[in-house]
C-alpha cells in the first residue's frame, strides 16, 4: 500500500477524535468500496452538466428539501459555487459590494472578473477577537453611495458561526434591483432544525452556496448552489458551472450527496433532535467555566449578530495568558482531540449531527481540564494577552485593484520592513482563508506586528510565495527622474 493509504488507515484506526470537517466524522455511512462505483457518465447515470435523469431527480429532491427553485450539486466545494455565482452575476470590470471577511474564493472571483470591490466591514466582537455580523444599514449606505454596484456578496454564517440579518440585507439589495449572493458554506445544516439559524435560502437571498461536507454527513468537496427569484440569469449560472466544475464529476461524491439527503429525509428529524439536545446541554455546562469563554446566543442583537450557530464551539482563551495555538496543541497531544482551527487566542471545534455523546464528553472533559489548570498570573480579569491578536478589518488600506497587480512591476523585500508598501500577494491564516492583506493593499505596521505575533505563537501564515514568511512581494515603486533644466 502507498504511504498515504497506510497513514490514513492507521489514523482511521486511532483514537483521535475529529472536531473538524467533514461532517460525517469518519463514520461509515456505507460499506461500499468506492472503487466499485467510481464510474463516468455511462448509460443510465445521467450527466451533471446536462442532467435529465437520475442526477436531475437527486438535485430536484435536494431543491425541494431546501425550498429552492433550483439546486445544483457541486463537486469542487463551495469555492466552485462562489466563483460561479459571482461570475454569473457580474460582467468584466463591474463594481461589486463585498463583505471584507469573505473567503479567498470571493477574492479569486474578483480577480478573474477584474471586478472593482467596494468593501463593507463586519462589526468586531472585542471580547472574543472575532468578526461580528454585517449590519443592514452598512449595506444600505454603501449601495446609496455607489449606484453602479451590480451585486452584493456576504458570508453568513462566518467560520465562527456568526449569522447576519440576511433577510433585511436582501430587502435592501433588492430595492436596488441587484442580486444578493450569500456564502453559506458553513450553514448546509441550518434547514434541518428549527433551533438552528434560518438559512439564507429562506431569507430571500438570490444565490446561496453551501458546503455539504462541512456540516453534514457527506464527503469532502460536496457542495450545493441554490438559486431563487428571477434576478439572476439561470443560463449564466449553468454556463459558469460548466466552466468551474470538472468535466468528469465524481459519482462517488454525487452518490454521497444523494445518500446524505436519503439519511436526512428518513432519519434527519430524530437525528437532529438528539444532536440539538446534546449541544444545548454542552453549552449549559460550558457557561460554568472560569477562564475559558464560549460564544453563545447572548451575542444576538449586538455587534451586528442576528443569530449564532451553536454547532460551532468557539473557545476563547483571551486574557488568560494562553494562546489559541497552545490550546490546540494541548487538546491534540494530551487528549487526542483534533480541532478545526486555532487562531491567536481562540480555537474552533466543529461539531455535526454525527458527533457522538462520547466524543462531546471527551471534549468537555478536556476543556474543563484546561480551564482548571490555566495559570492566570494574578487576577483572572487581568489583561494578559488581551487584544494582542486584535485585527479590525476596517483598517485594510486598498490602493490598487486586485486584478491590476498582475501588470505591476514587483520586488521582494523582508516582511518586517514592508510597512507602507503595497502587497502583490495575499496574506491569510488558513483556516479561515480570509485575507489579512489582499494584493493591492498596503502592508501597515499593525499588520506586520500581527503577523509576527501569529508566527511567534506557532500559527502558519499562507499566501506568500516565501513559505518561511520572511519575505513578501510588493509593488515596486517607480521614481520619476527629476530633470533640472539649466536656465
Ligand atoms: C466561509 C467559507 N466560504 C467558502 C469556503 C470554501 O469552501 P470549500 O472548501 O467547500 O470550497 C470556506 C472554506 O473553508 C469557508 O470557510
Amino acid at each position: 500500500m502507498g504511504e498515504l493509504y497506510n497513514r490514513l488507515k492507521e489514523y482511521s484506526q486511532s483514537d483521535y477524535y475529529p472536531f473538524h470537517m467533514p461532517g460525517h466524522k469518519r463514520q461509515n455511512i456505507t460499506d461500499l468500496n468506492p472503487y466499485s462505483y467510481d464510474i463516468t457518465e455511462i448509460d443510465g447515470f445521467d450527466n451533471l452538466h446536462n442532467p435529465e435523469g437520475i442526477l436531475r431527480i437527486a438535485m430536484d429532491r435536494a431543491s425541494k428539501m431546501y425550498g429552492t427553485e433550483r439546486t445544483y450539486f457541486m463537486i469542487n466545494g463551495s469555492s466552485g459555487g462562489i466563483l460561479t455565482a459571482i461570475s454569473a452575476c457580474t460582467k468584466k470590470g463591474d463594481k461589486i459590494l463585498v463583505a471584507r471577511n469573505c473567503h479567498k474564493s470571493v477574492y479569486n472571483a474578483i480577480y478573474l472578473n477584474e471586478l472593482e470591490p467596494v468593501y463593507i466591514y463586519p462589526e468586531y466582537i472585542e471580547e472574543f477577537g472575532i468578526n461580528g455580523g454585517i449590519k443592514p444599514e452598512c449595506v444600505r449606505a454603501a449601495l446609496e453611495e455607489n449606484a453602479d454596484i451590480r451585486a452584493v456578496v456576504i458570508t453568513s454564517p462566518t467560520y465562527e458561526g456568526i449569522v447576519s440579518d440576511v433577510k433585511s440585507i436582501a430587502g435592501i439589495v433588492h430595492s436596488h434591483n441587484i442580486p444578493l449572493i450569500v456564502d453559506e458554506a458553513h450553514g448546509a445544516h441550518f434547514s434541518m432544525h428549527d433551533e438552528l439559524p434560518e438559512t439564507a435560502v429562506l431569507c430571500d437571498a438570490d444565490v446561496v452556496i453551501q458546503s455539504m461536507h462541512k456540516t453534514l454527513p457527506a464527503l469532502t468537496q460536496t457542495a450545493l448552489l441554490h438559486l431563487n427569484g428571477n434576478i439572476v440569469n439561470r443560463d449564466r449560472i449553468e454556463k459558469y458551472l460548466g466552466i468551474f466544475q470538472t468535466s468528469s464529476p465524481s459519482y462517488v461524491l454525487m452518490a454521497s450527496m444523494d445518500e446524505c439527503f436519503d439519511i436526512l429525509l428518513n432519519d434527519g428529524e430524530k437525528m437532529f433532535e438528539g444532536y440539538m439536545s446534546r449541544m444545548k446541554t454542552l453549552n449549559e455546562y460550558l457557561k460554568e467555566f472560569t477562564h475559558l469563554k464560549f460564544t453563545d446566543s447572548s451575542l444576538k442583537g449586538k455587534y451586528g449578530v442576528f443569530d449564532v450557530d451553536i454547532s460551532k464551539i468557539v473557545v476563547s482563551c483571551r486574557g488568560t495568558g494562553y494562546t489559541g495555538a497552545e490550546m490546540y496543541r494541548e487538546l491534540l497531544d494530551r487528549h487526542h482531540l483534533q480541532l478545526e482551527m486555532a487562531s491567536g487566542d481562540y480555537v474552533i471545534a466543529m461539531t455535526s449531527v454525527m458527533d457522538t455523546q462520547e466524543g462531546l464528553l471527551r471534549l468537555f472533559k478536556a476543556l474543563a481540564d484546561i480551564d482548571r489548570h490555566i495559570r492566570v498570573y494574578g487576577n483572572k480579569n487581568n489583561n494578559l494577552n488581551y487584544g494582542e491578536y486584535d485585527y479590525r478589518m476596517e483598517k485594510a488600506v486598498v490602493v490598487k485593484k486586485i486584478s491590476d497587480i498582475s501588470d505591476c512591476k514587483t520586488e521582494t523585500m523582508r516582511l518586517d520592513i514592508a510597512q507602507g508598501k503595497i502587497s502583490a500577494e495575499y496574506i491569510y491564516l488558513y483556516p479561515p482563508g480570509i485575507p489579512v492583506v489582499a494584493p493591492g493593499e498596503m502592508v501597515t505596521g499593525e499588520i506586520v506586528m500581527l503577523l509576527r505575533r501569529y508566527m511567534d505563537s506557532g500559527l502558519t501564515i499562507h499566501g506568500l510565495k516565501d513559505k518561511k514568511c520572511e519575505n513578501i512581494e510588493v509593488v515596486k515603486e517607480e521614481f520619476k527622474t527629476l530633470v533640472f533644466r539649466k536656465e
